[in-house]
């Protein structure tokens, strides 16, 4: 199964473990794409008082059982590092880590994610020290306009956990859910190449 495939299946899985709120969301026709068309959808959503562990911080909020992950994340908490791409599980740029694994925001609803560890690219630096991934990509200037990379990033991060010593075909299926619209793809799997061997250092 390739990457992007894996990353919606994930999605959907979990969704449907996210319990009868989501599935009764679900088969009630309320899950919209995105957290904007369900703010203005006609009446009728459901509020449920959330709380959702990002970048290891509670954060308890009243959500529409419509809104997506990465519209709580972006219009809710103020937390713009994931990226409003397609919105529709194409692209990536949405990409943060769930439970260690990388995830669409944008086709993960926040009513399935309480109890789960989200991490977005603005708890992946310690302080002032960037994360090893993070310096590979500045070091090795993985980006054109940048759009993608806190999603490539995350992904990067995601793959180099559960594989430390990876091929440069382990790197591309590895990113293969990430699309780079400026083609940077040679600088971003130098810079990931640059990352493992950081972190094995
Ligand atoms: S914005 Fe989520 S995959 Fe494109
Ligand atoms: S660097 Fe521009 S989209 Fe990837």
């Amino acid at each position: 199964m390739d990457e992007k495939r894996k990353r919606l299946t994930i999605s959907r899985r979990d969704f449907l473990k996210g319990g009868a709120i989501g599935t009764a969301a679900l088969s009630s026709g309320l899950l919209l794409r995105s957290g904007v068309e369900a703010q203005s959808a006609p009446p009728g959503a459901k509020i449920s008082r959330i709380t959702l562990k990002i970048n290891g911080a509670a954060h308890t909020l009243e959500a529409d059982n419509r809104w997506t992950l990465l519209y709580i994340l972006r219009d809710q908490l103020g937390l713009t590092g994931a990226k409003q791409g397609c919105d529709g599980g194409q692209c990536g740029a949405c990409t943060v880590l769930i439970d260690g694994k990388p995830l669409y925001a944008c086709m993960v609803l926040g009513i399935a994610a309480p109890g789960k560890e989200i991490l977005t690219i603005e708890g992946l630096a310690k302080g002032e020290e960037l994360h090893p991934v993070q310096q590979a990509f500045v070091e090795e200037m993985g980006y054109q306009c940048a759009f993608c990379t806190p999603g490539m990033i995350l992904s990067a991060k995601g793959l180099l956990d559960r594989n430390p010593k990876p091929s440069e075909t382990d790197i591309r299926q590895g990113l293969a859910g990430n699309l780079c619209r400026c083609a940077a793809y040679p600088k971003i799997i130098r810079a990931v190449t640059a990352a493992a061997k950081r972190i094995a250092s």
